[in-house]
């Protein structure tokens, strides 16, 4: 089962997340895609910062929850 969503602290950096549900460490690529057509999500913080990443890979605004796992968008 997908988790719709993971709230973790963040550190300051470039970060890479998983974009096709593959990665056996979620939420971060692993690189796990290869195949796949789907490249991660690529984020750049200046500082740590409290994220909700998404974890259902539906996600219109990715690597951020865009409460698309309710089924509906916030
Ligand atoms: S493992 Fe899913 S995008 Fe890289």
């Amino acid at each position: 089962m997908k988790e719709p969503y993971h709230l973790i602290e963040e550190t300051a950096g470039e970060h890479l997340y998983c974009a096709c549900g593959r990665s056996k460490n979620k939420p971060y690529c692993d690189g796990s895609h290869g195949g796949t057509g789907i490249s991660p999500w690529r984020i750049q913080l200046p500082a740590p910062r409290t994220l909700k990443i998404c974890g259902c890979t539906k996600s219109g605004i990715g690597p951020f929850c865009d409460d698309s796992h309710l089924g509906k968008k916030s």
